[in-house]
């Protein structure tokens, strides 16, 4: 009987969208979000869209760089956008947009954007394989190829740590 096992079929990110009322728990002296809330918010969402793409547990391994480009209010509505855009081996990498929308008007400012690498692991912790994405429109292949680009980082960024050592 053969062991070898059947490689698993593409598939397409399910994107995951949270949102949220931003409450004066959410914020800080200036009436403006707390960056670790908004943070903790990226984190959230971007596990939810890592987990349903590939129904296996996962770990947050790294993000990017998130810069805050515009300040988000107290009583705003605060919407947080995600999808898988790049698979590797184990790893993934998610991006996530954040938006805030006035309550009151239309008016509506995506805020910062991220992008997050998970990691499937199995019950002892150890990275396991993950489906292939589906990449199909010219969207998604740019996507895809950002993705590419930041999994090079992350793979030169931890050549550089091995070899400085602890
Ligand atoms: C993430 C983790 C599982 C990686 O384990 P590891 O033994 O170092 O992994 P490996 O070197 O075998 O690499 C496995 C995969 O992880 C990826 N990876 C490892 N470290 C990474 C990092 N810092 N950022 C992004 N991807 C990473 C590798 O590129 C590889 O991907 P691939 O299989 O798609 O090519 C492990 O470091 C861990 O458990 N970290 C703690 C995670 C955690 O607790 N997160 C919550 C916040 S504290």
């Amino acid at each position: 009987m053969s062991t070898k096992q059947t490689p698993a079929q593409p598939r397409p990110t399910v994107p995951v969208v949270t949102t949220e009322h931003v409450l004066p728990t959410n914020t800080n002296p200036h009436g403006t979000m707390f960056g670790g809330d908004v943070l903790a918010l990226m984190d959230k969402t971007a596990a939810i869209a890592a987990i349903r793409f590939c129904r296996q547990p996962v770990v947050t391994a790294s993000t990017e760089r998130i810069d805050f480009r515009t300040p988000i209010r107290l009583g705003d509505i605060i919407e947080a956008f995600a999808h898988v855009i790049h698979t590797g081996r184990t790893s993934l990498i998610v991006r996530i947009d954040i938006y805030a929308e006035r309550p009151f008007t239309d008016e509506r400012e995506h805020c910062t954007s991220g992008y997050y690498s998970f990691v499937s692991i199995d019950e002892a912790g150890r990275p396991q394989p993950v489906p292939p994405l589906l990449v199909t429109t010219p969207q998604e292949q740019r996507d895809w190829a950002r993705g590419a680009e930041i999994r090079e980082q992350i793979r030169l960024r931890r050549a550089a740590e091995r070899d400085e050592g602890p």
